[in-house]
């Protein structure tokens, strides 16, 4: 696994690093191939989607990108929790990926249906290895708990799931959410962090440096065997590396 931790002074230049990769990938994507990407909920991931509608909507081919989601809130797709419809206002509709290319979580679905649905869905479109379902680039935010896609500390078990999705709960609100699991996160190409913002540098440099109870924290176990690891961070964020 290659680690590349980069410091950005801003989310400009961290999503315009963001865009290289997705450009870069797309570059060694042969013609007739898809990228896949899966993208995250969070502050941070939206204004990464913004800077891609506003200034690479005619420098990258998304007609070679298959679009889906680490994770969902087990909501409608209008909701305003929904990553979905963040994803959507923030980028698919503002750039040319046609919607056969983008597979959408059913938020409002049932949740042990919709997971069993979407793994079938990530095994159909994807290239499978071992069993797994291996995405081109995996996007994940990092919460101030340490949690990942929505895998929290109190359902860290979720990760070592043998199921590429599976249904998880928000620990306090309870909310139901569909997640992507350890496995299909270890077997991406490429796994891209995104933190920015000095409420996370604490937990990033938990995560980073491993410090004691990293053990506990389901982003720690984030660890690509044979792809890379992007974490791309403020500088605020990487205050205490
Ligand atoms: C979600 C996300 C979640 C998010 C982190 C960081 O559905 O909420 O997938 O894992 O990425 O909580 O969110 P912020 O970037 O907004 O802090």
């Amino acid at each position: 696994m290659k680690k590349h931790i980069q410091i950005f002074n801003n989310t400009a230049e961290l999503s315009q690093y963001f865009a290289a990769l997705l450009v870069n990938g797309l570059e060694n994507t042969p013609e007739g191939r898809f990228f896949s990407i899966a993208l995250s909920g969070g502050s941070t991931p939206k204004t990464v989607f913004d800077y891609l509608a506003n200034f690479y909507r005619d420098k990258i081919a998304w007609h070679k990108v298959k679009v889906f989601w680490s994770d969902e809130r087990c909501v409608p797709p209008d909701s305003s929790e929904s990553n979905y419809r963040m994803a959507k206002e923030s980028l698919l509709d503002r750039v040319p990926i046609p919607a056969s290319q983008v597979f959408r979580i059913q938020g409002e679905a049932d949740p042990v249906k919709e997971a069993i649905r979407y793994v079938e869905i990530a095994r159909q479109n994807l290239f499978v290895r071992e069993g797994i379902p291996v995405f081109d680039l995996l996007m994940l935010g990092l919460g101030d708990d340490g949690h990942t896609a929505s895998i929290f500390p109190h359902n860290r078990h979720l990760f070592y799931s043998e199921s590429p999705f599976e249904v998880a709960d928000h620990p306090l609100s309870g909310q139901k959410r569909i997640t992507v699991t350890g496995n299909t996160i270890n077997h991406a190409e490429a796994v891209v962090f995104i933190a920015t913002g000095a409420t996370k540098a604490e937990m990033v440099a938990n995560v980073i440096k491993k410090r004691m109870g990293w053990e506990q924290l389901p982003a720690a176990l984030v660890n690509p065997e044979s792809g890379s690891l992007f974490w791309l961070l403020d500088e605020r964020a990487a205050a205490e590396l």
